[in-house]
């Protein structure tokens, strides 16, 4: 009989197979349990992405990794980044390989705005990993 403690919970998710395969690789040298590994990953999530002041001005840069063979994915990022033109002061496109790229965006401006392109940038599919540095000006 499995003994749950009330403040812990039980969820299922949907991810690809490969990432999941990996994780579990990764927790294992690690001797952590799935539960253990996701545990961790969740409190950097909320590490990464800490409640700062929607108007508190920020500079720093948002990295991200996607697949440039999908379809319109050039496109979407390109026009989401004229979008936000007012906050990107540059961004630098490095070929990874045959299929991914690398781009950085520097930006500056209030949190808000940098958050929500950032937020924008991540939903988009294709999008493999997105980190932000964010440093308070
Ligand atoms: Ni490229």
């Amino acid at each position: 009989m499995s003994i749950i403690p009330k403040e812990i919970t039980r969820f299922s998710a949907s991810i690809p197979l490969k990432l999941l395969e990996e994780f579990d690789k990764t927790a294992s040298k690690l001797s952590y349990t799935r539960s253990k590994g996701i545990e961790l990953a969740m409190r950097n999530f909320l590490t990464e992405y800490p409640q700062i002041q929607e108007t508190t001005k920020l500079a720093g840069a948002i990295t991200m990794v996607y697949e440039h063979s999908s379809k319109n994915l050039n496109r979407v990022l390109t026009k989401i980044q004229h979008q936000f033109r007012e906050v990107i002061s540059s961004t630098s496109h490095i070929h990874l390989d045959e299929a991914s790229c690398l781009e950085i965006i520097a930006v500056k401006g209030e949190a808000k705005s940098i958050q929500y392109l950032s937020n924008k940038l991540m939903a988009v599919k294709g999008v493999k990993q997105l980190r932000i540095a964010k440093l308070v000006i």
